[in-house]
């Protein structure tokens, strides 16, 4: 886990870094905030359960790409491709696998941009490649998964599948007014 927070926070740092640079050559600060987390250890034996993997530490290695998280929120959507094409530029990390949930969004509705990378921790015995999932989003995708988060994990769903839909219908017109404010950030000049 202590290589896992290393992981971690080298990544928000570079983020953090980035941020900055922008405000300094572009007045613009693309990132609105972030959220770190590590897996807890019941989550980890939880999911290696789910999908029947052996609980062990090479095992977690292997098949666990996001003991270490971090959520990006960003103010517009062009700041989601722009912090994380810089991110992913760097050449001393690597990029693992890429999900664009913002083109190609999930059917519920879902929209985010996801990027594992594998950062090199150095400890006394050398470097160690470690995983770091990061979910990139704007404030209003971020708005709509935090609320359909608490509403899918209620026990009782009267009509769930008019739940859905509606929660799918609210994500496109969210999507809709992130393009209407994306078009005027584009008409605005720092
Ligand atoms: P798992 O990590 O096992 O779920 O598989 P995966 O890594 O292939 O999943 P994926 O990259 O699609 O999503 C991982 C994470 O994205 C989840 O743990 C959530 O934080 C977030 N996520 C994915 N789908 C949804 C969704 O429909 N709603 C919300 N609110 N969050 C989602
Ligand atoms: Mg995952």
């Amino acid at each position: 886990m202590q290589v896992y927070e290393g992981a971690m926070y080298e990544i928000s740092t570079k983020l953090e870094i980035l941020d900055s640079e922008f405000q300094v050559r572009f007045s613009h600060n693309p990132i609105h905030h972030m959220e770190r987390r590590l897996k807890s250890i019941n989550s980890i034996l939880g999911k290696l359960e789910r999908k029947e993997l052996p609980l062990t530490v090479e095992s977690i290695k292997d098949n666990l790409f996001d003991v270490a998280g971090i959520r990006v929120i960003c103010n517009y959507r062009d700041d989601v491709y722009s912090v994380s094409n810089y991110l992913s530029a760097q050449n001393d990390i690597q990029v693992l696998r890429v999900k664009d949930y913002i083109k190609n969004p999930k059917q519920n509705g879902y929209r985010s941009l996801h990027v594992i990378y594998a950062v090199p921790v150095f400890l006394s015995s050398g470097p160690h490649y470690t995983p770091v999932e990061v979910q990139f989003r704007t404030i209003a995708m971020e708005f709509w998964a935090t609320l359909e988060h608490k509403i899918k994990y209620k026990k009782k769903i009267a009509d769930p599948e008019s739940v859905s839909a509606e929660l799918k219908s609210c994500a496109d017109l969210i999507n809709e007014i992130d393009h209407r404010m994306q078009s005027l950030r584009r008409r605005t000049i720092d």
